[in-house]
């Protein structure tokens, strides 16, 4: 560690001792702290209140302020919602009055050491061994990719996950709000969002970053999380060449997070007939992957969807390749896991012959050509 860094994790230690324990404890993901007195943890996926406070809410709110100004945002009256990270890279998002009625929230996500992995997921029954192999021929085949969900879906650490099958050697820029993908590629250029200053001086944002990207020449650009005019310019990237694009997005279900994207694109201000923007969209996404929450804090993949070409009636047209279906193996049919539908890939015949060297007997009957 730096000195300043050593400093700020003793400045840490000090300020969120009452917390101090769970940041620690490494079956904790999340801290949230709602009051004084108030204080949440999720541990193994649930969530508890612990019987842990600050000695009063003027002290806890020094304590946040202190932390705050460490990390060298600037706290004026005006700014009431903040972004910024402990030393060990922990996301921390504070919210203050008025936004905050009842006083100063803060939650910290812990930095996961352990980033999930493919094969890990595999075992939590967060996705099938045969979807994996899947999305690893769309990755490698350079298809555009999303997934999808809800908040604490599980979404960014299944990015996280898929993107160590992009092939070493390629060119990655990865653009987020605050970094947390952690790409074992040698080959990688991390961008991070930065607020203004309470100047409004200085600020870049999501969108500048995805441009200025695509002037780094990129063989891939994989964004955080897509959630404003971006979504525009990395349609328009897609569909001109910029293939095996990946992100993350708040949406239910495939069918909103394509609808979800067309809006966050008008956002931009578009001149773009609405017909032709869907058409965009659709020929620039080729596979949703649907992440989900459930009771007890588990994370899974419910559904895999391919984007197929829009409907001559302007709508969008999914075809679901993976679904939840229950398992055949547990006696009470109450078990649910990931499973093909049967319907071929709509690459299918489109892949090239280096590609096909990915696909083996458990997803050659997906990427059966046509006769
Ligand atoms: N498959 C999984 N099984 C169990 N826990 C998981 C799984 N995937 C992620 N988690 C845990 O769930 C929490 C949220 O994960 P993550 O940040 O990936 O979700 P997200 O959908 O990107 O959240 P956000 O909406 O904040 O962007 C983390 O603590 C992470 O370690
Ligand atoms: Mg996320």
């Amino acid at each position: 560690m730096t000195d300043r860094l050593t400093i700020f994790q003793t400045t840490v230690d000090h300020y969120l001792a009452p917390i101090k324990s769970y940041l620690d404890d490494s079956r904790v993901s999340e801290v949230m702290v709602n009051h004084a007195n108030e204080i949440y943890i999720e541990r193994d996926g649930k969530l508890e209140r612990t019987d842990a406070v600050f000695p009063d809410q003027e002290v806890y709110e020094a304590a946040v302020n202190n932390i705050l100004q460490f990390t060298g945002k600037t706290l004026s009256g005006e700014q009431v919602l903040i972004d910024s990270r402990l030393p060990d890279g922990s996301r921390v998002h504070v919210a203050k009055e008025p936004c905050a009625r009842h006083g100063t929230v803060m939650t910290i996500r812990k930095f996961n050491k352990m980033m999930l992995d493919v094969d890990w997921l595999i075992q939590l029954g967060s996705l099938s061994p045969q979807a994996a192999e899947f999305l690893k021929i769309m990755i490698r085949a350079e298809r555009n990719m999303l997934v999808a969900g809800g908040t604490s879906s599980g979404k960014t650490s299944l990015l996280n996950a898929l993107s160590a099958y992009i092939p070493t050697g390629e060119r990655i820029v990865v653009i987020e709000d605050s970094a947390e993908l952690q790409l074992q590629q040698d080959h990688v250029i991390s961008m991070e969002a930065q607020r203004p200053d309470r100047f409004g001086r200085g600020g870049v944002g999501i969108r500048e970053l995805f441009r200025s990207s695509l002037r780094l020449r990129p063989d891939r650009i994989i964004i955080g999380e897509v959630r404003g005019g971006e979504a525009l310019d990395m349609i328009q990237a897609m569909t001109s060449g910029h293939g095996g694009s990946m992100g993350t997005l708040h949406a239910n279900n495939p069918y909103d997070a394509l609808n979800r994207l067309e809006t966050m694109a008008l956002m931009s201000k578009v001149d773009l007939p609405l017909h032709a923007l869907r058409s965009q969209v659709s020929s620039a996404l080729d596979v949703m992957v649907q992440a989900s929450r459930h009771v007890g804090g588990t994370r899974r993949v419910v559904q895999i969807s391919e984007v197929l070409p829009m409907t001559d009636d302007g709508r969008y047209a999914l075809r679901d390749l993976f679904t939840l279906q229950p398992d055949p193996e547990d006696p009470e049919g109450k078990a649910m896991q990931l499973t093909w539908t049967g319907e071929r890939s709509a690459c299918a015949d489109t892949l090239r012959t280096t590609e096909r060297q990915d696909v083996t007997e458990l997803t050659a009957p997906i990427f059966e050509p046509s006769a």
